[in-house]
């Protein structure tokens, strides 16, 4: 990946800041987008320190011109985009979805689903104008199956893999991959935050009878984007310790 530029957004943390390191590591420049400016700028320090260079991108991701922007500033900087990461997303205050207040089930796909939409819209179509590249989508087991209390995220997860295969199929003589990845639950900031009981209950009910690690899901986004996954397209890969199986 020596002298390629990938684009991560959500990569201040989880999955994304995990990827971010792995795709540094094998010497990809990095353009981290978030909102959080402090989580963002702490994934650039580390990929800074593998020795490849690295931005931080300040963007809300459902905001169509904050992605125009990262974009346009990632193109400034490192003159093409060749991977892309498209990964920021919220999941839901764990109500059930009949009582999920309108507010929040529109926040969600606001970043989940439009958020994804424009990622691919404006990065796909830079793609197209540079010879080509390669993208990931994080959906989610979610995203192939119904989760009780998380009617809007499972929602917009389906979504994205819709749109995924979609755009598969409408480009794949353009040089661009494109493949959707389903994490089962994995130990991020974002799972963490649960109460014990719920996660150690998610951790019993997974075939092999544990939880997912961050770099367990980079690990697999990192070959999706590589060449090594050069005939992977309109896929989506399940990472989940089986759950998916059920
Ligand atoms: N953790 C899991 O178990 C799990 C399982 C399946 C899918 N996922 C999905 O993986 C992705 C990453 O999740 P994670 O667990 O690493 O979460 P995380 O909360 O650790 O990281 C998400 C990052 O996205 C950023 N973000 C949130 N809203 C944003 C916005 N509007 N614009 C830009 N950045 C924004 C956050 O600041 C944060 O840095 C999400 O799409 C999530 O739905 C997570």
């Amino acid at each position: 990946m020596q002298g390629k530029t990938a684009i991560i957004t959500g990569g201040g943390s989880g999955f994304g800041r995990e990827t971010a390191i792995k795709l540094a590591e094998r010497g990809a420049n990095i353009s981290i987008v978030d909102v959080s400016k402090e989580q963002g700028n702490e994934t650039v320090k580390l990929c800074k320190e593998i020795g490849v260079d690295a931005i931080f991108i300040e963007a809300d991701v459902s905001k169509v011109e904050d992605v125009k922007r990262y974009v346009a500033e990632t193109v400034e900087r490192f003159g093409k985009i060749d991977m892309f990461f498209n990964n920021a997303g919220i999941s839901g205050s764990g109500v059930l979805t009949l009582e999920c207040p309108d507010d929040e089930f529109e926040a969600i796909v606001n970043v989940n689903l439009k958020g994804a939409f424009y990622g691919l819209k404006y990065v796909a179509n830079e793609m197209l104008k540079t010879g080509g590249g390669s993208i990931v989508n994080t959906a989610s087991l979610g995203g192939v199956v119904g989760i009780p209390t998380l009617g809007a995220y499972s929602a917009t997860k389906h979504a994205i893999i819709g749109l995924s295969k979609t755009i598969a199929g409408e480009y794949g003589r353009e040089n661009i991959r494109i493949n959707a990845i389903a994490p089962g639950t994995n130990e991020t900031p974002m799972v963490k935050a649960f109460p014990s009981e719920a996660i150690q209950a998610m951790a019993e009910a997974v075939p092999m009878g544990r939880l997912g690690q961050p770099h367990e899901v980079a690990n697999v986004v990192a070959f999706l984007l590589s060449d090594d996954a050069s005939y992977i397209h309109g896929a989506v890969i399940s990472i989940d310790g089986g759950a998916a199986a059920l």
